[in-house]
């Protein structure tokens, strides 16, 4: 961002945004970036006072920041109705929508909803928040130029590495027997970016894009290091090279943000770091499987 021109985030005064998981990680630095830039952010977050603590961050830096405490806790499907309600009492516009929160290879649990964890937290519950603010994405898009409301998957080229080479597995969403901990991984990741290109095409007015940020050292890792012990030997390697998190943010603020992304041309794009329009695994291109999946989705909640 800071010193690559073409990267440079525009103004967004005036713009209202939520960023799941918003408080850390990848989350927290989109939340800086969107909000030293003029937006008001919310961060949707399970953590009132680690949703504080990075609001008073922002705030020493930026002390005009306009940043607001969402809680959200998406392995709790009423968590998630109770975000949107609490969301759209407040405001009458949104314009960027960064689904960012998400688990990695955590040991195999199941919601109280009876979702296992990382389909609930990095897919469907993303799924039902994005559902019941589309009233409010569609009604903002009238208000403003074409292409400006944008709906943001952070997905993973674990879409196309981990998961399994069939595609969703309508037959065994939760992937319980026979799968590990990493093809369940790359199944949440492959569902935001079929999630993506199947919001872009029922709602072409709305700019819905899914990427992967990159290899970026976060607190992601707990979850590799809770259910595969030999990970921590791997770990020093992944994370070679790897990138901080507001650095690697710059890719979910390009998403959200950059003007050279056009709808004409680009909505449903998966991209890969910083803004790269490319091509997402064969299953991920599926367009029958996209639908299939949102209607399996819908059903659930
Ligand atoms: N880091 C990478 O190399 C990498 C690569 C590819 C894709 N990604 C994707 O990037 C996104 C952000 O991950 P990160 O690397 O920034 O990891 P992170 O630092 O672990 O952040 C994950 C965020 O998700 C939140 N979260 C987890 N469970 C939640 C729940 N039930 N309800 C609400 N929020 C919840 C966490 O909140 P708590 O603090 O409350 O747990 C945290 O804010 C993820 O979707 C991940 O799959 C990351």
């Amino acid at each position: 961002m800071g010193g690559h021109p073409n990267l440079a985030t525009p103004n967004i005064s005036g713009k209202v945004a939520i960023v799941t998981g918003g408080h850390t990680g990848l989350g927290f630095g989109t939340s800086d970036e969107l909000a030293k830039h003029g937006a008001r952010v919310y961060i949707a977050s399970r953590s009132g006072s680690k949703a504080e603590e990075a609001k008073n961050d922002i705030l020493k830096e930026f002390p005009s920041a306009d940043i607001h405490f969402l809680p959200l806790d998406l392995t709790d499907l009423e968590s998630v109705r109770q975000a949107a309600a609490k969301f759209t009492q407040h405001e009458s516009t949104l314009h960027i929508l960064v689904n960012n929160a998400g688990v990695m290879c955590v040991p195999y649990e199941e919601t109280k909803d009876g979702f296992e964890m990382q389909f609930a937290v990095n897919y469907l519950g993303h799924f039902l928040l994005t559902k019941l603010l589309l009233p409010t994405l569609l009604k903002t898009v009238e208000s403003v130029p074409a292409g400006t409301v944008r709906i943001v998957n952070v997905s993973s080229d674990a879409h196309e590495k981990l998961a399994p080479k069939q595609g969703m597995i309508f037959s065994d969403m939760n992937m319980k027997d026979g799968f590990s901990v990493w093809a369940r991984y790359g199944h949440s990741k492959l569902a935001n970016v079929l999630h993506s290109k199947e919001l872009a095409k029922r709602y072409a007015k709305i700019m819905s894009l899914s990427l992967h940020p990159g290899t970026v050292k976060t607190g992601l890792s707990q979850g590799p290091l809770s259910s595969t012990p030999m990970y921590r030997f791997i770990k020093p390697l992944v994370e070679l090279g790897a990138r901080g998190p507001r650095e690697g943010a710059g890719a979910i603020v390009y998403a959200a943000t950059s003007t050279a992304l056009k709808i004409n041309l680009d909505n449903g794009a998966y991209l890969l770091p910083v803004g790269k329009v490319s091509v997402a695994s064969k299953a991920a291109r599926d367009t029958t499987m996209a639908h299939d999946l949102w209607d399996w989705t819908e059903e659930r909640v």
